[in-house]
C-alpha cells in the first residue's frame, strides 16, 4: 500500500502500516460474506498454524493480545492481591487484565534491550510474587536465560508477551516457547495486522484446556464490530492515508470515523484509567482470522523486509544516535527500529518538525512508562520515579518504521531527516 501524491511519499510508523493491496481486497471481499463473519473454519486453520509454526500442544485466538494475556492469566487460579512482575515501557493493554482480575501490578526497569532487566526483577520478588511477564519489546528478544533461572529459583510462573516478536528467537528457538504460556497480537501496528485479534499459545496441557475452556465460555463481537474491523484496511487505503498527504487533515479523517464510530480505536478511552471495556475478552471472529492467516503467510517476508530496512537505519545513525541494545544470541524481527535522542532534544519538537515533511513518527510508544502517553499513570499503580530506565527510554525513544510499505529510498529519508537534528 504505498502512497505517493503529487510525487512525495508519506512516511509513517503506524496507520495500519502492514495492510497490502491484497489485505484490503480480502476485507473487501468478505464485507459482501457477513455468513462467515464469526463462526467459520478458518479460526482453527489460523489456530492450527500457529500450533505447528511453534511445535506447541494448543494455541487459542481472541479478538486481542489483551483478551488472550486474560485468558492465560485466569488459567493460573490466582488468589487477589498476589503479584505479576513485568517492565515498565509497556502498554496499558497488559497492565488492564492484571487489575481487573484483582492482582497486583508490579513494576520491574528495563535494561539497555529496553526489555525487563533481570537484576531489578530479583530485587522486586516478595512473598507474594506469582507471575513474571517477559515482553520481547519491539522484537527484540529479553535475556532468557536470566529470567528462567530467577523464575525457576523463586517458582515463579513465566508468561511471555509476544505482542511485537512473532518470529524471533533466543538461541535458536522461537520466543514463545520457553514460559509456561505466551501470548500473540494481531493489532493494527504489529508484526502481523488483522485490525485486532490476538493467540494464546502453551505447551502445557493442564493450561491449554483452560484457556480453550474458557474460550469457549467467551462471546464473539457484535456483528457491527466485525464490520467495523472489515472497513478498517478499506477506509485506510482509500480514503486516510490519502488524506494524510497533508497530515492535520489526514488526522481529521481519521478522528471523524471514530467518532461517529465507523471505525474503533485501538485503545478506548477507559483502559487509559485502568478499565478493561466489556469487548474484552472475546472471541476471534472469523473474518479477522481470515485476515490474520492472509498476513501469517506473509510473516517471513515481512520480517526479512524489516531486517533489511533496518540495516539501512542501522548504517545510516550508528554513531548519531544511541540504539536498543542487543542481546547475545538472538534473532530480532525489527518490529520497529528505536533510537534514543540526546538527553538535551526534545522529541515532542522533532515529531511536530518531521510532521510538516510528512515523516510521522509518532507511534505512541513514547513519553511515559505505560503508553500510550496519555494514559494514566497512577491508576496504572506505576509510581513515577520507581523505574527510572524505562522513564527514560519513554522521554527519547523515537520509533523508526520497518515495515513492509517503506522502501529503502524511504528510509533514507527519515536517517537524512533526522540527522539534522544531531548536533
Ligand atoms: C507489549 C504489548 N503487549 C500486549 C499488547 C496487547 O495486544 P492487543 O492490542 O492485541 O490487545 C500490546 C498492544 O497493544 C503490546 O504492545
Amino acid at each position: 500500500m504505498k502512497l505517493e501524491i503529487f510525487n512525495h511519499s508519506l512516511v509513517s510508523t503506524s496507520l495500519s502500516p502492514n495492510t497490502e493491496k491484497d489485505d484490503v481486497l480480502l476485507a473487501l471481499k468478505m464485507i459482501f460474506r457477513p455468513r462467515k463473519w464469526k463462526q467459520g473454519e478458518e479460526i482453527s486453520i489460523l489456530e492450527n498454524e500457529f500450533k505447528n509454526y511453534f511445535k506447541v500442544n494448543e494455541a487459542v485466538s481472541f479478538n486481542s493480545g489483551r483478551s488472550a494475556f486474560l485468558a492465560i492469566l485466569k488459567s493460573f487460579d490466582l488468589k487477589e492481591g498476589e503479584e505479576v512482575l513485568f517492565q515498565a515501557f509497556t502498554c496499558n493493554a497488559v497492565v488492564n487484565p492484571i487489575m481487573r482480575l484483582k492482582l497486583k501490578p508490579v513494576f520491574v526497569d528495563c535494561d539497555e534491550s529496553f526489555n525487563i532487566d533481570p537484576k531489578d526483577l530479583k530485587e522486586k520478588i516478595t512473598e507474594k510474587s506469582k507471575v513474571v511477564i517477559v515482553q520481547h519489546t519491539f522484537g527484540q528478544p529479553a535475556k532468557m536465560d536470566e529470567v528462567l533461572k530467577i523464575c525457576k529459583d523463586n517458582n515463579l510462573i513465566l508468561i511471555e508477551d509476544c505482542a511485537h516478536s512473532l518470529g524471533a528467537e533466543y538461541k535458536g528457538k522461537k520466543v514463545g516457547t520457553f514460559g509456561k504460556a505466551a501470548f500473540f497480537s494481531f493489532g493494527r501496528d504489529k508484526v502481523i495486522s488483522s485490525v485486532f485479534g490476538g493467540m494464546a499459545i502453551t505447551n502445557d496441557s493442564k493450561t491449554g484446556k483452560k484457556i480453550r475452556n474458557f474460550q469457549r465460555s467467551c462471546d464473539f463481537p457484535s456483528s457491527f464490530w466485525v464490520f467495523q474491523q472489515l472497513l478498517h484496511p478499506i477506509l485506510m487505503h482509500y480514503i486516510i492515508l490519502p488524506a494524510y498527504h497533508f497530515p492535520s487533515f489526514g488526522k481529521f479523517v481519521l478522528n471523524f470515523f471514530q467518532i461517529f464510530k465507523i471505525l474503533s480505536k485501538a485503545v478506548d478511552k477507559k483502559e487509559k484509567e485502568g478499565k478493561l471495556p466489556s469487548l474484552f475478552p472475546k472471541r476471534l471472529p472469523n473474518a479477522l482470522a481470515i485476515l490474520a492467516l492472509n498476513q501469517l503467510r506473509k510473516l517471513e517476508k515481512f520480517n526479512i523486509h524489516r531486517e533489511r530496512i533496518a540495516k539501512v537505519y542501522s548504517e545510516g545513525l550508528r554513531g548519531r544516535f544511541e540504539f536498543q541494545g542487543k542481546v547475545d544470541q538472538t534473532k530480532r524481527i525489527f518490529m520497529r527500529f528505536p533510537i534514543l535522542v540526546d538527553r538535551k532534544k526534545d522529541t515532542e519538537r522533532i515529531l511536530v518538525d518531521l510532521r510538516k515533511n510528512k515523516v510521522l513518527l509518532n507511534d505512541g510508544w513514547r513519553k511515559t512508562s505505560i503508553v500510550p502517553p496519555d494514559t494514566d499513570q497512577k491508576k496504572m499503580r506505576y509510581i513515577i520515579g520507581s523505574c527510572p530506565r524505562a522513564e527514560e527510554i519513554a522521554k527519547r525513544i523515537i520509533n523508526l518504521p520497518t515495515h513492509i510499505n517503506i522502501s529503502e529510498k524511504e528510509a533514507r529519508i527519515v536517517i537524512k531527516s533526522l540527522l539534522k537534528y544531531v548536533s
